[in-house]
């Protein structure tokens, strides 16, 4: 699905160099090369706090707790996506309310939100899927009529951007109360193991959120907070630092990527949809994911694994169909699409050294599925 390895090899003298330097510092924790990416990551997406930490679920649950959610709480989630939001939610003994997402994008639908609003809810997990925004504006409406944070989760969606109705541009992550996003190796701004980070313009919330992600403390030893322990490595924010500036160059190969399989997948509507591109946003297409029709999902994913094809069911159970989930979470909409989408969508394989032979090669066997030209 990633192809981790090639992408590495294209930077190598780089990134050797700076863990390298970061080894021979001794600086293995809280080093200058935090610092530094710190810096590098404010200024690129334009916001004045920076609060790097051990990994996105880490940065989720710092950020409802530097809010001061409490059990009791209600907070909104998608039900289609990965578990981390509502994990992070029920890890504090708030209450996810689990909410339907739009058909097109997968993400969080802003027309179902106000109905699964109750004097409980502290808060709005909105995440940005697959590597596109969801739609803000009318989020941001219904939360600041309410005056309900949001908490935008961008783990799949680094260095996207949402297109405002007066066509003025902003990084995800940066739009909500709090802006949160992963590091995980595969995501579109990874490092060489775990790693996160929050975003918020609040510098009253940030000191917070950083006293939060470090024990509580507002000095070495005096806890004013119940906190957690979550830094990211200082050998990480190395690897960061170099990577952030190959950004551009990443998107621009994946969103490519993307184009050559639309060119070469003209499967008929019926059979398959595309993913969405919506006009209020830019994709960088963490996944390329297609909706297969008719209940054919998962021959074609046998199919392609037979011809040495990966794919993967992002996500094959809706969050309110999770075990762990059962009785800890509140309904807060028809759950339909969510559900549907669970059966009908697959992800293709999508990186940044993706040769325009294999996505061909990967079409083919799709149409030839389709076609009934091979039916094994
Ligand atoms: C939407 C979303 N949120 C949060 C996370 C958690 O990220 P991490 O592995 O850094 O904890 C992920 C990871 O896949 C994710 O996809």
């Amino acid at each position: 699905m990633v192809d981790l390895t090639t992408q590495y090899a294209s930077i190598q003298g780089e990134i050797d160099d700076a863990v390298l330097r970061c080894i021979r510092s001794g600086q293995y924790i809280n080093g200058n090369e935090v610092l530094h990416f710190k810096e590098q990551l404010a200024e690129y997406l334009q916001i004045n706090n920076v609060i790097p930490c051990g990994n996105a679920t880490d940065a989720l649950q710092i950020a409802l707790m530097a809010l001061a959610l409490r059990p009791g709480d209600e907070v909104i989630v998608p039900a289609f996506t990965y578990i981390a939001p509502a994990e992070a939610v029920a890890a504090i003994g708030a209450t996810p309310v689990v909410v339907d997402v739009d058909p097109d994008t997968f993400n969080l639908n802003p027309k179902l939100i106000e109905n699964a609003i109750t004097r409980h809810t502290k808060a709005i997990i909105a995440v940005h899927l697959f590597g596109q925004s969801a739609d803000m504006e009318p989020l941001q409406n219904v939360a600041s009529k309410y005056n309900i944070p949001i908490i935008e989760d961008n783990a799949q969606s680094f260095g996207a951007e949402y297109i405002s109705h007066d066509r003025s541009r902003r990084k995800t992550g940066t739009m909500g109360t709090i802006g949160v996003t992963s590091f995980f190796p595969t995501k579109p701004l990874g490092c060489y193991g775990d790693g996160g980070a929050l975003f918020t313009n609040d510098a009253e919330l940030a000191e917070r959120i950083r006293m939060t992600a470090n024990h509580g403390q507002s000095e070495k030893y005096l806890h004013r907070l119940i906190g957690r322990n979550s830094r990211l490595d200082t050998l990480q924010a190395a690897v960061l630092s170099v990577k952030l500036k190959y950004l551009k160059q990443f998107t621009a190969a994946r969103q490519k990527a993307a184009d050559i399989y639309r060119r070469w997948l003209n499967v008929s509507d019926d059979c398959l949809a595309l993913p969405y591109a919506a006009p209020y946003a830019t994709h960088v297409y963490h996944q390329f994911t297609i909706q297969v029709k008719h209940g054919k999902r998962d021959a074609l994913q046998s199919f392609l694994k037979a011809r040495q094809i990966p794919s993967v069911v992002y996500y094959p159970l809706p969050v309110h169909r999770q075990e762990a989930y059962r009785n800890k979470i509140r309904i807060g909409s028809d759950l339909s699409v969510s559900e549907q989408l669970c059966l009908s969508a697959l992800s293709l394989p999508m990186h940044t050294e993706l040769e325009e032979e294999q996505q061909r090669y990967i079409s083919e066997q799709i149409h030839s599925f389709f076609n009934n030209d091979d039916p094994s």
